[in-house]
C-alpha cells in the first residue's frame, strides 16, 4: 500500500531511502523500521531536552516491536557537535558490544542528527543510520542528504562526511514544543526551499502564514512534505555538491552566516541570519536586472508575517562583509552568490560588483 505519509525518496548512488513527514509518525516506527529490515540493536542518541518528551517513546516504540533500543543523552546545543563527545559515544558503544549490522538512531534536532550521522559513519566503518528530526531546521534540511559532522574549535562542520542515513522519518506533532522564534526561523528555510525552486509553495506559505505558526495539523505537515521533497530532490541530482545544483539551497546563506558569526552566534538564530540574507541577495538580483522590485516586496511581506528579521540594524558592516569572505562556498576568493530570476527560479552569479554587495550590507545595517 502507498505510504500517505511519504514526502520523497532519496536517491543516491548506494540506493534510496525514504523521507516521511506525519503526525504522530514516532508511535509508527517499530513498524517502518522493521519494513526497512532494521530489526536489530538500536543506539538513540539525542540531547538533554528531547530525552524525555521524544527520545523514550522512540525507544518505547521499537521495543514493542522487540527491537532492543539503548539511549546516550548528550547535553543540548551545538556544543555537543564535538570530538570529545563522540569518543564517549565510540566508548559507550564498544562496552554495549554494538555490531555493524545494528542502528544508529538520531533523535532530536541538527545537532543529535549531525553527530549521530557521524558516529554511524566512522564506528565499525560505518552502521546503518535513521534520523528522526524534531526541530524544524532537522525536518526540511538537515536530516535529509546525509551530510554529517562535528565542530572543530576553529570552525564548524570541519570534520563529517557523506553518509546517507536508511530513512528519515519527522513527527510533524514534536514541533508543537518549539517557542514561536524557534518555529519561525525554521519557517524561514522552507520559505526559501519556495523562492528558491517552487512557486506554488509561495503561495501556501501566504495563504496559511498564521495556520503555520500555530502549528496546525493538515497544513504544516503537508508544506513540511512539499519542503521535504525538494530538499530531497536537489540531494538526489547532487549527492556529494559537485554539480552546482545543491548549491542553490545556499540562497540568504552568504549574508546569514556572516551575520551570525559576526554576531557570535548570540543575536540571530541561524534562519533569522538566512532571512535578512535572503533580503539582501534579492535586493541585489533586483539592483542588476534579474527581478524586479515586487519580488524584494513580496519575500519581505512573507518573512514579516513570520516575524523574520528582514534587516539587521546596528551591526558593524565591516564585521559582516569579514565574516563573507570567509564562506565556505566562495571561489577562488570571490563569494558565489544564489540569486533568484523570478519566484521559484535560482541560479548562481559570480558576477556581483564589490560596490553592490557592500551598500546592500550598508543598507541592511544603517
Ligand atoms: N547536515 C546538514 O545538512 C545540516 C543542515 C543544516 C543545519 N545543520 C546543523 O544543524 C544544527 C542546527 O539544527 P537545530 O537548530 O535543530 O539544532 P539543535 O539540535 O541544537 O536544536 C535546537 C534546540 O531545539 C531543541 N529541540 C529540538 N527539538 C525540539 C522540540 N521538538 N521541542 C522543543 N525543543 C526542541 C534542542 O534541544 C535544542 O535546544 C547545526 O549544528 C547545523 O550545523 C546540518
Amino acid at each position: 500500500m502507498p505510504d500517505a505519509d511519504l514526502a520523497a525518496e532519496v536517491h543516491h548512488s548506494g540506493g534510496s531511502y525514504p523521507v516521511v513527514a506525519g503526525w504522530g509518525t514516532i508511535d509508527t516506527l517499530g513498524d517502518r523500521f522493521t519494513d526497512l529490515g532494521l530489526t536489530n540493536t538500536a543506539y538513540i542518541i539525542t540531547d538533554s531536552n528531547v530525552m524525555n518528551r521524544y527520545a523514550r517513546n522512540v525507544q518505547r516504540a521499537l521495543q514493542k516491536r522487540g527491537i532492543p533500543a539503548h539511549i546516550y543523552i548528550v547535553p543540548a546545543g551545538e556544543t555537543s557537535k564535538s570530538f570529545e563527545l563522540a569518543q564517549s559515544i565510540y566508548h559507550w558503544l564498544a562496552e554495549l558490544k554494538a555490531e555493524r549490522g545494528h542502528t544508529i538512531v538520531s533523535v532530536g534536532g541538527g545537532v543529535p542528527g549531525d553527530l549521530g550521522g557521524f558516529i554511524a559513519a566512522t564506528y565499525l566503518r560505518g552502521m546503518p543510520f535513521v534520523q528522526v528530526p524534531t526541530s524544524m531546521a532537522a525536518m526540511v534540511d538537515a536530516s535529509i542528504g546525509g551530510k554529517v559532522a562535528v565542530n572543530l574549535p576553529q570552525a564548524k562542520n570541519l570534520v563529517g562526511a557523506f553518509y546517507q542515513p536508511k530513512g528519515v522519518f519527522a513527527d510533524v506533532q514534536t514541533l508543537s514544543t518549539l517557542g514561536k522564534r524557534e518555529l519561525a526561523e525554521g519557517w524561514a528555510e522552507a520559505i526559501k526551499h519556495g523562492f528558491i525552486l517552487d512557486a506554488s509553495l509561495v503561495d501556501l506559505f501566504e495563504e496559511h502564514a498564521e495556520a503555520l505558526m500555530d502549528n496546525e495539523p493538515e497544513i504544516a505537515t503537508e508544506v513540511i512534505r512539499r519542503s521535504m521533497a525538494i530538499k530531497a530532490n536537489i540531494v538526489s541530482q547532487d549527492e556529494r555538491e559537485t554539480l552546482g545544483i545543491r548549491i542553490l539551497l545556499n540562497y540568504g546563506h552568504t549574508i546569514g552566516h556572516a551575520l551570525e558569526s559576526s554576531t557570535e552566534y548570540g543575536q540571530y538564530f541561524h534562519g533569522e541570519g538566512v532571512a535578512v540574507g535572503m533580503m539582501g541577495a534579492a535586493t541585489m538580483a533586483q539592483e542588476m536586472g534579474l527581478h524586479s522590485q515586487e519580488i524584494v516586496d513580496r519575500q519581505r511581506r512573507l518573512l514579516e508575517r513570520f516575524s523574520l528579521p528582514t534587516a539587521a540594524k546596528g551591526v558593524p558592516v565591516e564585521d559582516i562583509l569579514n565574516g563573507m569572505s570567509l564562506d565556505k562556498k566562495s571561489q577562488g576568493g570571490s563569494n558565489r552568490w544564489v540569486m533568484l530570476e523570478d519566484v521559484g527560479r535560482a541560479v548562481v552569479r559570480s558576477d556581483v560588483p564589490r560596490e553592490l554587495v557592500e551598500k546592500t550590507v550598508r543598507d541592511l545595517t544603517g
